[in-house]
C-alpha cells in the first residue's frame, strides 16, 4: 500500500480565539491536496514527548467556532532544551513529515524561523491578540479580544455614568497597545495609555488634570483604558510568573492599579479599576477572526504543497500573502500613530477636554 504524504500541525506561545478555525483551514486544505494531517500537541513539546495524533476530517469538523487549541499549547522551546533540535528532526523524520504548519506569535515564529535555517521545512501562522507580529496586517484573535475589550467598555460607561466615575480598564498587550487603541476608540474611551508611550510624571498630572477638568466641565464621568505595558516613570509594573515548562518571564499586570490610585489621589473623584485579563483571550472567535484563520489555513496548506517553506501567512489589506517568516525577528509591530492620535484627539491629552 503506498502510504499518504503528511503534514503536521503546532500551537505554540499564548493560546487566543481562532486556533481552531486555522487548524481546521490548513487540515481541510491539506487532505484536499491528498496529504495526511499529524496534529503535534503542546506545540514543540509534542515533538519532544511523541505526543500527537491523527487529525481526520471527524476531527477537524464543528471546530470552527471554538475558543483555545484543540492542540493544547505551550511555551517550550526547543532551542532551549538539550539536543532539543535534534529530537524535533528525529521525530518529524518518524512522522514521515513533509512540512510542518506552526501557529504562533513573535516568540513561536521567531524559534520556527531559527528551525527552518536548521532545515525543517516549515511555514508560518500568525496569532496572537496583542496583534504585535511584524509584517501582517493583523494576527489572529485580534479583533475577538478587541470585541470583548469594547464590551466591557461600554458595560462601565454605564456603571460609571450611574455613579459619576472614573473607571479605568487594564487590558492585555506586554509590549504594544493595539487591543487599548482599538476597544478604547471604539468605546469612545477618555484616555488611553499605551506602552509605546512611556507615562512620566508630567503626562500622570495632566492625565489627573483632564479628568478633574471634565468633571469640573459637567462630564461627571471618565472612562480610561491601560495596556498591561505601560511604563509608568520609567518602569513596567510586573511579577514573576511560575512557568514549569520553560525560560520564565516577567508577567504583566497593576499598572492600571496605579494610575487609579493616582487619579484618585490628585482629583478626589471616585475612582475604580477592572482588569480584563485572561477573559479577553478565552471563549469564542469573532467572525473576523474565524474567516482570517481559515483563510492564513488555507494558505499555509498551499504553501507548504507548493514547497514554499520559511514563509508566513500574512493580512496586507484585503489580501492573504506569504512573507518571509524570517521578519517576524525584527522586532515587535507597534500601534500606528495615526490611528492614535485620532483617538487621542477626542481626549485632553492632546486636544480638547
Ligand atoms: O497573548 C499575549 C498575552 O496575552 C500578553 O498580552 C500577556 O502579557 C501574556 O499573553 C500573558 O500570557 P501567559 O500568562 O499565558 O504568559
Amino acid at each position: 500500500m503506498v502510504e499518504k504524504k503528511r503534514i503536521g500541525i503546532l500551537t505554540g506561545g499564548g493560546d487566543c480565539p481562532g486556533l481552531n478555525a486555522a487548524i481546521r483551514g490548513a487540515a481541510k486544505g491539506a487532505v484536499q491536496r491528498g496529504y495526511e494531517v499529524i496534529g503535534i500537541h503542546s506545540g514543540w513539546k509534542g515533538f519532544l514527548d511523541r505526543d500527537d495524533e491523527l487529525l481526520d476530517s471527524a476531527r477537524t469538523s464543528g471546530i470552527i467556532d471554538r475558543g483555545g487549541t484543540i492542540l493544547g499549547t505551550s511555551r517550550v522551546s526547543p532551542l532551549a532544551v538539550e539536543n532539543g533540535t535534534k529530537f524535533v528532526f528525529e521525530r518529524f523524520e518518524e512522522l514521515r513529515l513533509e512540512g510542518l504548519v506552526v501557529l504562533g506569535g513573535e516568540g513561536t515564529l521567531t524559534v520556527s524561523g531559527i528551525m527552518f535555517d536548521k532545515g525543517l521545512p516549515l511555514v508560518g501562522i500568525p496569532k496572537t491578540i496583542d496583534n504585535d507580529v511584524k509584517d501582517t496586517d493583523y494576527s489572529i484573535g485580534f479583533q475577538t479580544a478587541v470585541q470583548i475589550a469594547t464590551d466591557a467598555l461600554d458595560r462601565l460607561r454605564s456603571t460609571a455614568e450611574s455613579h459619576h466615575r472614573i473607571m479605568l480598564l487594564e487590558v492585555m498587550g506586554r509590549d504594544t497597545g493595539w487591543i487599548a487603541t482599538y476597544a478604547g476608540l471604539a468605546a469612545g474611551a477618555d484616555a488611553i495609555l499605551i506602552p509605546e508611550i512611556p507615562v512620566d510624571k508630567t503626562k500622570l498630572e495632566w492625565l489627573c488634570y483632564t479628568v478633574h477638568e471634565r468633571n469640573r466641565k459637567g462630564r461627571r464621568y471618565s472612562i480610561v483604558v491601560v495596556a498591561e505595558g505601560t511604563k509608568l516613570e520609567g518602569r513596567s509594573i510586573t511579577r514573576e510568573e511560575c512557568d514549569t515548562s520553560s525560560e520564565k518571564r516577567p508577567l504583566f499586570g497593576g499598572v492600571g492599579e496605579l494610575v487609579g490610585e493616582a487619579i484618585q489621589k490628585s482629583t478626589g473623584l471616585e475612582t475604580r479599576v477592572s482588569t480584563l485579563g485572561y477573559i479577553q483571550r478565552g471563549g469564542t472567535p469573532v467572525a473576523y477572526d474565524r474567516n482570517l484563520a481559515t483563510a492564513f489555513g488555507a494558505k499555509a496548506a498551499e504553501l507548504i504543497a507548493n514547497k514554499k517553506f520559511g514563509m508566513m501567512t500574512a493580512l496586507k489589506g484585503n489580501t492573504i500573502r506569504a512573507v518571509p517568516l524570517k521578519n517576524v525577528a525584527t522586532g515587535k509591530k507597534t500601534v500606528d500613530m495615526k490611528l492614535y492620535r485620532v483617538a487621542e484627539r477626542f481626549f485632553g491629552l492632546g486636544g480638547e477636554i
